[in-house]
C-alpha cells in the first residue's frame, strides 16, 4: 500500500478556480515522481475542473472530460441528502459524478455531531465515495473508527495552520490513535495533520504507523508549491 498525502486546499485563494487547477496541476506533476497516492480536497464548485482537465477553458467551452490528472480528488465535505427537494444543499450523487472519488468529513473547521458523521458515512458509501474522517482527539477517532471509514484524520487543533508539526510536538498522539484506532477496526488506516510541513514531519508519521498525512498550508500557502511538496515527498525515502 502506497502512503497517503493529502492535501486540504480549504477556501485558500491559491487553491481556487484557475489558480487552485494551476496548483493541482503542479501536484499531479510532482506526484508522478514518487511512489504516492496524492488526494487533494477541492471545494465543490472546483471538483470537476481539478477531477478532469475539463474543456471549461477550452474554446468549446462545456465541461467535457478529455484527460485525467491521475490523483484523486476529494470533496471537503458531503451532506447525507438524497434526491428530492434539497435547494442550496450538496448532493453526494452530484459531487461523485462530477468526479470526486472521495470526501473529507467532520474537519475541525465543518465540525459535525456524531450521528450526522454516521449518516454521511453511510451515504458515502451509497453513493460510493471513500472516506477520511477528522478527529481532534485519539478517544475522538476511536469512535468514528467504529462507523468503519476508510481513514480516520487525527489533527490536534491549535497546531492547524502553524509552523510547529504534530509529528514533532505530539508524537504520542498518532502512536495513541494508531493503537486505539487498530482495536476498534484493523481495515480503518489512519492519517495524521496540522501542521505537516517537510519531509521529516511525513518521515516521522509513517514511522510511527500512520498511512499518510493530511495538509494544506505548507503547500497551498507556500511562496514555492512545487519545492514545498518535493521537499515533503522526499520524506517518503525513509
Ligand atoms: O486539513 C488539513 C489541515 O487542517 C492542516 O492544515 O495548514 O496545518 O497543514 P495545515
Amino acid at each position: 500500500m502506497k502512503p497517503i498525502v493529502m492535501i486540504n486546499l480549504k477556501t485558500y485563494k491559491q487553491g481556487t478556480g484557475k489558480e487552485g487547477l494551476a496548483l493541482v496541476k503542479t501536484i499531479a506533476k510532482v506526484a508522478k515522481d514518487y511512489d504516492v497516492e496524492m488526494v487533494v480536497c477541492s471545494q465543490m464548485a472546483d471538483i470537476c475542473r481539478h477531477s478532469q482537465i475539463c474543456a471549461c477553458e477550452s474554446k468549446e467551452g462545456g465541461c467535457t472530460a478529455f484527460d485525467s490528472l491521475g490523483i484523486e480528488i476529494y470533496s471537503q465535505t458531503i451532506e447525507p441528502i438524497k434526491f428530492g427537494s434539497n435547494t442550496g444543499h450538496e448532493l453526494p450523487e452530484t459531487i461523485k459524478e462530477a468526479g470526486a472519488v472521495g470526501t473529507l468529513l467532520n474537519h475541525s473547521e465543518h465540525r459535525e455531531r456524531i450521528d450526522h458523521i454516521e449518516s454521511c458515512i453511510s451515504r458515502a458509501r451509497e453513493v460510493g465515495l471513500k472516506i477520511v474522517v477528522c478527529a481532534n482527539t485519539a478517544h475522538i477517532a476511536e469512535a468514528i473508527a467504529a462507523f468503519s471509514p476508510d481513514f480516520v484524520a487525527v489533527e490536534p487543533p491549535e497546531l492547524i495552520g502553524g509552523d510547529v508539526s504534530v509529528s514533532k510536538a505530539k508524537p504520542e498522539l498518532i502512536t495513541d490513535t494508531v493503537d486505539k484506532v487498530n482495536l476498534v477496526n484493523k481495515n480503518v488506516g489512519v492519517l495524521v495533520g496540522a501542521g505537516i510541513k517537510n519531509a521529516e514531519d511525513l518521515r516521522i508519521a509513517l514511522k510511527l504507523g500512520a498511512r499518510g498525512v493530511l495538509l494544506a498550508s505548507g503547500v497551498v500557502c507556500s511562496a514555492d508549491p512545487e519545492g514545498s511538496l518535493r521537499g515533503l515527498l522526499e520524506g517518503l525515502k525513509g
